[in-house]
């Protein structure tokens, strides 16, 4: 949701410290004057970020007021009869998916969730999902819905939940959901309740389901919504908009709009569409209308005519937006869908084009987490990867192997990135199907995605099931979307008789670079890619391998054994025109999946960039290999080897100028022509100093990399991503620490404990980018690990300062303020105070004289006395009338222990209030009135007596309320 301005970096480092790069004027932006010794790609940027536009209008989130129970709590098993029987019944579900449930000592937190990045290493624990027990966790959330609201479509949205989840909602099931990376949504409008009818909540999320072998995380780690649409709404995931570029050279946006109706009678809708150019201005608009049945849906297509629009592409992605409003009895509903009009082509001899331009695919492969939060990535930190992403000169991205959040696509969109979107499970069974489905309907607007992956790395690619399993798939993909191809990520069986490269429309290679030319031999009419490649280790920041110590070389010299190097994985795809480009293994290390290692490592090597971000060796290599835009060099390792004066060092210079020098101490090293793609080895002795690497064209110097010899660390340095964040209670800017030596200098060496402060802004998770390291990554600490930590600092609300502190034994604290911007947060459902609510009651018969309040109905006797809900009334009557209701009260520990209050919000005619048959509360007039009532303690069930006037209704015609005194 932040991000900077894109297409170039706003700063370049440059003067003393560690790897720092400048550009000259000449080639490259205005040389601007930096703050000492900043990190490489780390400086902060200028500017505010900006908000995601709203697409869907009628909904907002729900993050707040969540109530959270690590641990399963086991259904009660009904034993009675009535039980049995009342358990079998709609709203009846028992133990915590009770409304009544008592979670009152159950922790408050807030969405995004991931319960698994709060846990210790365990080395018991599963090695692929980074030795995290996740286990099985419970939420619950009441939610007050006003009166107002009856009769509107009301949706629950869960943007995921990991992993499986089964919802409810006020005590009746309404989701089995198994993959932890589709999203949910839940009508809610059939079990509503209003007013101060609280409804009620309650996920079991069971996290020890695995769908991947990388850290997946746990619980309700994205956003949660609440939509409210009138009673003719747009469905959700309800429009389609996607431009077309006709054979007559015109441009089409077709709109095709899901209506669906709860009103009671038919009714008509109608349906506007406004096609709004970049600047906001309407250029085309139309309308259609549509019958709608009560409880059933229609369609209205419309085709909008666009003369010669702005294009979207990677380096301007330009966006128009589709904004669709409807009108019908009950009101409207509206969304706006951002679109781009660019056409996509895959050629088999020539790669990717994107508006018929050859672009070669520039691609990392990423999973979805981050330090310090799991895969609870808040929006503004999401965005502050994709950028990181930029900086290293990606253009395009593979959702490895999963849907990333709905953010993910729109900063896609905005930033100018291709997507490869995958399906998590390979399986065309209905509800798998249905997980693929889901996948095409809500991505399939964005002018990001390029291709649809239905698999990776799939078992059964070679054989004739493997293949009738994705002729399916790829139907159903093209059946929604018949813009786009099919993919799937293969790893071997591309000869085999049968196997699945003979049923997608692109040729997807995982490894497997030596049967480049031989598949395109045998099959010259495939377009292919690289799905997958490369898999090199690095530990950020370490120049030797060592494998006791679980630590790899950042020098590129370690792959996997199916994989490649940085460099020699590029080459084979850069080399080859017909192989549309690459998607390297992975642009960000991750938790779990720590190989070439097992525990104590607990996360990945592959990255580009560390856990937190930091670059590896491999961001310069990549930004060689991918920039045109403006000069790059880079130089490993760093300069500060104090013991081995002398000793040769071998240096890897990448840059993607004409030559490359270096220079060490002011005296030339060497000098040599670029080779772009493998970077330029120079071997130098040893000394203390300036080790600097320029990088130059047409014989001037055009950018430069300097290493300076750190002495011992003396101070801490705070370096913000941002120097303003907004004050919205979600923007959250990544915090460099690092450690400085007198001069200022950066210490690449530097592994001290870190302590930190934080005002006015929470800490929300820490990280140093080491795969071994076991330290918490929420305390409010972290080692620096050569040379770095970051801290995550998410926003208060409203204009202020936020204060960072950090310190470390020795060293001079530092500190650090962050103007917070005024902003107005997005709006969210209000918190609902907490209480047990007395939903279910039993009612009498009516009767001419008063009862006595023990009566109560026999055992097994479903059928004399009502099943009533308070908040309705009972008929009137003519005569005197006397019903009586009875109740369990809901086990509250407080309430046992110290007795409690009972409130009736509303109870119409006289009432009197008996706890366990003793009187404790009357009412003596008729007219509808609330009362309260004292209960002691270890009291177990409530009656109330009411009176109902003549010709008038009565009964607890409002919510009933148990609350500590
Ligand atoms: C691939 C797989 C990735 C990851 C990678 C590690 O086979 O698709 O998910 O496991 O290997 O090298």
């Amino acid at each position: 949701m932040t991000f900077p301005p894109m297409g170039r970096r706003a700063l370049l480092t440059g003067t003393a410290g560690t790897l720092a790069v400048t550009a000259l004027p000449a080639l490259s932006a205005p040389k601007r004057a930096v703050p000492s010794g900043l990190l490489h790609g780390l400086s902060p940027r200028p500017g505010l970020p900006e908000r995601l536009p709203v697409e869907d209008p009628s909904r907002i989130l729900l993050s707040n007021g969540w109530l959270f129970h690590e641990g399963d709590i086991v259904f009660p098993l009904p034993v009675t009869h009535d039980e049995t029987y009342t358990n079998a019944k709609a709203g009846n579900a028992r133990g915590a998916a009770a409304m009544e449930y008592d979670d009152s000592d159950w922790a408050t937190v807030t969405v995004p969730h991931d319960w698994a990045s709060a846990q210790g290493f365990v080395e018991t624990a599963n090695v692929s999902q980074g030795y995290r027990p996740r286990g099985i966790g419970w939420y619950r959330r009441t939610l007050r819905l006003a009166s107002e609201d009856r009769g509107k479509k009301l949706e629950l949205h869960f943007s995921a939940i990991a992993t499986a989840a089964t919802i409810w909602i006020n005590g009746s099931v309404v989701a089995r959901n198994f993959s932890g990376y589709n999203a949910i949504a839940i009508d809610l409008t059939p079990f509503a309740r209003f007013g101060d009818e609280l409804n009620v909540i309650a996920i079991r999320v069971d996290a020890t389901a695995m769908e991947g072998w990388w850290y997946e995380g746990a619980g309700l780690y994205r956003h949660v919504w609440l939509a409210k649409r009138s009673p003719v709404s747009i469905a959700t995931d309800g429009v389609h908009c996607d431009p077309r570029l006709g054979s007559d050279g015109r441009w089409q946006v077709p709109v095709s709009v899901t209506l669906e109706s709860i009103a009671r009678t038919a009714a008509t809708a109608t349906v506007m569409v406004d096609l709004l150019d970049p600047a906001g201005k309407v250029v085309g608009s139309a309308r259609a209308t549509a019958e709608l049945q009560p409880l059933a849906e229609a369609q209205v297509a419309i085709s909008l005519a666009v003369a010669d629009p702005q294009l979207w592409s990677i380096e301007a992605p330009t966006l128009y937006t589709v904004r669709v409003t409807t009108d019908a009895p009950g009101g409207g509903d509206e969304r706006r869908v951002a679109i781009g009009f660019r056409t996509i082509r895959f050629d088999a001899n020539e790669g990717f084009f994107l508006n018929d331009k050859a672009v070669k695919l520039k691609g990392v492969c990423l999973h979805q987490d981050h330090a310090g939060v799991g895969v609870a990535v808040p929006d503004a930190l999401l965005a502050w990867r994709l950028q990181r992403m930029k900086d290293t000169g990606v253009n395009a991205i593979r959702c490895s192997h999963n849907a990333q959040a709905p953010e993910f696509y729109q900063l896609c969109d905005r930033m100018g990135f291709v997507v490869m979107d995958e399906n998590r499970i390979f399986n065309p069974a209905p509800e798998n199907m249905a997980q693929l489905e889901w996948l095409v309907r809500a991505h399939r607007n964005h002018p990001s995605i390029i291709l649809w992956s239905v698999f990776n790395e799939e078992p059964m690619q070679g054989t004739e099931a493997g293949v009738e399993m994705v002729r399916r798939m790829a139907a159903r993909v093209h059946a929604l979307d018949d813009s786009r191809p099919v993919t799937a990520a293969m790893n071997g069986s591309f000869y085999d008789p049968q196997n699945v490269s003979s049923v997608v429309d692109v040729m997807g290679f995982n490894y497997y670079q030596g049967d480049y030319d031989k598949f395109h031999a045998l099959n010259p009419a495939k377009p292919s890619s690289s799905s997958e490649d490369t898999s090199a280790f690095m530990t950020r920041g370490a120049y030797a391998t060592d494998k006791a110590a679980h630590v790899m070389s950042s020098m590129d010299t370690e792959a996997a054994p199916w994989g490649a190097t940085h460099r020699n994985a590029w080459a084979e795809i850069a080399k080859r025109r017909f192989i549309a480009g690459g998607f390297v293994w992975t642009g960000f290390d991750y938790h779990g999946e720590p190989t070439p290692f097992t525990w104590p490592t607990i996360a990945s090597f592959f990255g580009i960039l560390d856990l937190c971000g930091f670059p590896k060796t491999a961001y310069d290599i990549h930004r060689a290999h991918w920039i045109d835009s403006e000069p790059v060099i880079g130089v490993a390792p760093h300069w500060t080897w104090p013991g081995r004066e002398g000793q040769p060092i071998a240096l890897l210079v990448t840059s993607n100028a004409e030559r490359v020098r270096v220079v060490l101490n002011g005296r030339m090293v060497g000098e040599q022509a670029v080779d772009r793609i493998m970077g330029n080895a120079f071997t130098v002795p040893y000394a203390p100093g300036k080790l600097e690497a320029i990088a130059l064209k047409g014989g001037r110097e055009v950018a430069r990399a300097t290493h300076e010899t750190a002495g011992p660390a003396v101070a801490l340095r705070l370096t913000p991503a941002r120097t303003a964040m907004l004050g919205d209670n979600e923007d959250v800017v990544p915090v460099t620490i690092d450690a400085v030596d007198a001069q200022g200098r950066h210490v690449p060496t530097e592994n001290r404990l870190t302590r930190f402060t934080v005002d006015g802004a929470t800490l929300i998770g820490v990280g140093n980018g080491d795969p071994n390291s076991h330290e918490s990554e929420k305390a409010p600490q972290r080692s620096l690990f050569n040379g770095l930590a970051q801290m995550l600092v998410q926003a208060g609300e409203g204009r202020g300062k936020v204060a960072i502190a950090a310190s470390a034994e020795g060293l001079r604290p530092a500190r650090l303020v962050i103007d917070r911007v005024a902003a107005s947060p997005r709006a969210q459902v209000a918190v609902t105070p907490t209480g047990a609510f007395i939903l279910g009651w039993r009612r009498s018969k009516s009767f001419a004289a008063a009862p006595d309040p023990a009566l109560a109905p026999p055992p097994n006797d479903n059928n004399s006395w009502d099943f009533t809900r308070s908040g309705s009334a009972a008929t009137p009557e003519t005569g005197p009338s006397f019903r009586l209701y009875r109740a369990t009260l809901p086990v509250r520990r407080r309430v046992v222990a110290e007795g409690g209050t009972l409130s009736f919000t509303r109870i119409e005619g006289r009432a009197t209030v008996y706890v366990d048959g003793r009187q404790v509360a009357a009412k003596r007039d008729f007219a509808g009135a609330p009362l309260e009532a004292a209960v002691p303690a270890g009291a177990k069930t409530v009656a109330v007596l009411v009176e109902a006037e003549p010709n008038a209704r009565s009964g607890l015609t409002g919510a009933v309320r148990l609350a500590p005194r």
